[in-house]
């Protein structure tokens, strides 16, 4: 460990499935800029919660992944991205889903956990909300990408890959998590995936620590996966081991799917997990001196 007293630790991860062999190295340096955005603030006496902010608002700015500019499209050709983000140290949360018009919709979801009374917001009423609260809107189109679009005159099933979402533990011994997602390609107009509901996509817990999800949304949904690793690490299941054996339980209510986790727990240790065939993450810790990326 540091000569910090108390430790700290984020570990990103930049989407579940299959993930090509030319696209590693994309994936991984992107991934580990976004947990060095987070473990900037966190070396800096900072809070979980900006951690997993910024690490993912670095993700939703990077285009090779999928959120925020770079987003898959859905099946009319446009983009609409979900994000969530909860305090472990409260219990608060806050959620957007349908959103087209704002680069960064893990700030709005963190605005609806501050500003307003409500969990999730959708659609034009989250917009309307943004606006009020001084986001600039950009034209949808900002979010396109040549990749994505030449996928979707391909018809290429991206399905969720490259999705992106973030864990921390800070000095203060707070956790935080936070996911961000354009989505499955292809979807229905007005579809809502795992990345904005909690117990799903994302939680958090100072008790016991902090898990985001990534993969397909409707079987992570039906699972409760973001819960299946809490109630693991409120076992006493260290981050690493409560990763691990995830995989059963939700096998046991989802037999196919495609879906992976990140985990922090409250002693700063992390884990990852995944059913599908890829995940892509970067994590450090107060044991390590730098950062460990990894395609798992
Ligand atoms: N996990 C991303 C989604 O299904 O929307």
């Amino acid at each position: 460990m540091s000569q910090m007293e108390n430790p700290i630790a984020i570990i990103v991860h930049g989407g579940a499935g299959n993930i090509p062999p030319e696209r590693y190295e994309l994936v991984q340096t992107g991934c580990r800029e976004a947990a060095a955005r987070g473990w900037a603030i966190l070396a800096a006496g900072g809070s979980a919660l900006d951690a997993v902010e910024a690490a993912v608002q670095a993700m939703e700015d990077n285009p090779a992944f999928n959120a925020g500019r770079g987003s898959v499209l859905n099946a009319a050709g446009e983009v609409e991205m979900d994000a969530g983000i909860m305090d472990g140290a409260t219990g608060q949360a806050g959620a957007v889903t349908l959103i087209r018009h704002f680069q960064h919709p893990i700030s709005l979801a963190r605005a609806v956990m501050t500003s307003t009374h409500h969990l999730i917001l959708g659609g034009e009423g989250a917009e309307a909300f943004a606006q009020k609260m001084g986001f600039e809107p950009v034209p949808n189109d900002f979010f396109i990408t040549e990749r994505r679009l030449a996928q979707y005159r391909r018809r290429i099933q991206a399905a969720s890959a490259d999705t992106v979402g973030a864990v921390a533990l800070d000095a203060a011994g707070h956790v935080a998590s936070a996911n961000s997602t354009g989505g499955v390609s292809f979807k229905l107009p007005g579809r809502i995936g795992d990345s904005p509901i909690p117990g799903a996509g994302f939680y958090a817990d100072d008790r016991f620590g902090a898990v985001a999800t990534t993969g397909q949304g409707e079987h992570i949904i039906r699972a409760g996966l973001s819960f299946l690793v809490m109630r693991l690490l409120a076992e006493g299941q260290p981050a690493p081991e409560a990763a691990a054996r995830a995989s059963d339980l939700f096998r046991i209510r989802v037999s196919e799917g495609e879906a992976g986790w990140i985990v922090v727990d409250a002693e700063g240790n992390v884990g990852v997990g995944h059913t599908s065939q890829n995940i892509s993450f970067a994590w450090r810790t107060s044991d390590e001196d730098d950062f460990v990326t990894g395609i798992a």
